[in-house]
């Protein structure tokens, strides 16, 4: 893994920007592997000024998104196809056809997981997946525990995860207790991955991931130990409990 801190979420913003729009640009019908949250906000808030600006087109681009709640229309604000729909798909020209996201209104679930890795595996691989992380080191909704071989699947999301998640709904009893999510094994299985992680409440994860040897399914993110290209983004506060002599992965 290759750590690079940078100063705020911004410059975080900005960098994973560049890395994208270089990948479109190289290899016009790339596949992007998207994350919801705060998180990536800022990087496609600048892909979509960049669209604006230089025209970079998405029209061969296929997009796959991490995970999706169970039970939440894709119409509803909280949904993640929502969230994508308004922070990115509709300010740039990728077609409606090449967005892949889990449908967590599916009425069969399980079948749902198997049809979306029947896409995920569809052709080569993804080139870049974004991630964020969770405190307690999740990626995607991949909770701790999950196993590392895992594929799309069921997840019933932490307390500690509904309660960060809370924000973005009315009531703490509105955020879904289950996810649908890419798993470990499916997220592992892209060319190329690009964490980000800004902030202070990110800083213990960024401790515990960085400054140990563990490779653990208690603490999913350090699954990313085991890929051969993995770029941490970090600003100062997410790194602020590492001592840059103590980084283990570099
Ligand atoms: C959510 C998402 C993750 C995201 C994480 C961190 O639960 N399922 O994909 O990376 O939490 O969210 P944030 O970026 O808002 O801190």
């Amino acid at each position: 893994m290759k750590v690079l801190e940078v100063k705020d979420y911004h410059e975080m913003s900005s960098i994973a920007s560049r890395i994208i729009i270089e990948k479109v640009k190289s290899k016009p019908d790339c596949k992007l592997g998207l994350a919801t949250g705060g998180t990536p906000i800022g990087l496609y808030k600048e892909l979509i000024q960049d669209y604006r600006k230089n025209g970079t087109s998405y029209d061969h681009v296929c997009t796959y998104n991490l995970d999706e709640y169970v039970g939440m229309d894709p119409e509803d604000p909280n949904s993640y196809r929502y969230f994508m729909e308004k922070n990115l798909f509709a300010h740039i020209n990728v077609p409606e056809s090449h967005i892949h996201i889990p449908d967590g209104t599916a009425e069969f679930l399980e079948a749902e997981c198997e049809r979306y890795d029947v896409e995920l595996n569809r052709g080569e691989g993804v080139d870049i997946q974004i991630l964020g992380i969770g405190s307690n080191g999740h990626i995607g909704f991949n909770e701790p525990g999950t196993s590392f071989s895992s594929h799309t699947h069921i997840v019933k999301l932490a307390e500690t995860t509904r309660k960060a998640n809370a924000r973005f709904f009315q009531r703490l009893e509105e955020v879904p207790t289950h996810a649908i999510t890419m798993g470990i094994a499916s997220i592992l299985k892209a060319k190329q991955i690009l964490l980000l992680v800004s902030g202070i409440k990110k800083a213990e994860v960024m401790k515990r991931l960085l400054t140990t040897n563990e490779i653990d399914e208690q603490l999913p993110a350090s699954a990313l130990k085991k890929h051969q290209n993995v770029t941490i983004l970090a600003d100062e506060n997410a790194l602020s409990l590492v001592k840059k002599a103590h980084l283990k992965y570099k």
